[in-house]
């Protein structure tokens, strides 16, 4: 895929999607992993471009599936969908299993479904580490075969890292050409020192076509796989 704006539509990106999907299962061969986080180092590196289509690929997998925007500041995924988020936050913290779906929206994807907790406030660190959360995420990955949960860049805010553990793992967003290595090593201490899991990283925008070059991170038990999204 070019370095254009690129829509939900677009054939290559949902083709790369689809080989990061079957990635995904193969990392939970023993325990099927059933929600993630995206994040990256940099603000604009297509982590929620990314998550989007990912959750169209699961969902097409018929895998009831849930895209959280976990971006307080800049949600974008109710947008990606046309639909829109009419909670506020305080509302959908106190979501319990019985009326989670009242505030998921739906799409027009069969089976995809957004969680919205978009709404600019900048106490995030507070809701995040809240008990509230914990319940709602736990309840949103009971009732979901498969939770997507996108973040701002770890770079610029600590979210992630409080998320990430909370969830069977995360992937790291890399923008070809715009991060530099030293800002996506510390991506990656910030998750290892939050007690994540790292299931892999994504190389976004590489200009290579149909690449089937995967990198391996290896530490203690992490490893780290690499998919290239033209
Ligand atoms: N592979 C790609 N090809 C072309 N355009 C892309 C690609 N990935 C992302 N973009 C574009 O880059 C811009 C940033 O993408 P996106 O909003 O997904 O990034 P982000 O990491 O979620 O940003 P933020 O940190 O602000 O949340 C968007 O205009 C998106 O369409
Ligand atoms: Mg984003």
């Amino acid at each position: 895929m070019a370095q254009q704006q690129v829509s939900l539509n677009d054939r290559d990106l949902l083709e790369s999607v689809k080989t990061l999907r079957t990635n995904i299962d193969f990392a939970g061969i023993d325990e099927p992993i059933r929600s993630i986080i995206l994040t990256s180092a940099e603000k604009g590196d297509g982590k929620s471009l990314i998550a989007c289509a990912l959750a169209i690929a699961e969902s097409a997998a018929k895998k009831r599936t849930l895209i959280i925007d976990n971006d307080f500041r800049n949600p974008q995924i109710a947008n990606h969908f046309h639909v829109r988020g009419r909670f506020k936050l305080a509302t959908v913290l106190q979501a319990t299993e019985d009326n989670l779906m009242d505030f998921c929206l739906e799409t027009k994807y069969p089976n995809l479904y957004v969680l919205d907790l978009g709404n600019r406030r900048s106490d995030s660190v507070e809701v995040l580490s809240s008990r509230r959360y914990d319940a709602l995420l736990k309840t949103a990955i009971k009732k979901f075969d498969f939770v997507i949960v996108d973040t701002p860049p770890l770079g610029m805010f600590i979210d992630a890292a409080l998320v990430a553990p909370k969830t069977d793992g995360a992937i790291i967003v890399i923008r070809s050409g715009k991060n530099d290595i030293q800002s996506v090593k510390n991506t990656i201490s910030q998750l290892e020192k939050a007690n994540a899991r790292i299931l892999g990283a994504v190389l976004n925008c590489s200009k290579k076509k149909h690449s089937d070059y995967y990198y391996y991170y290896s530490k203690k038990e992490h490893r780290t796989k690499k998919k290239e999204v033209h």
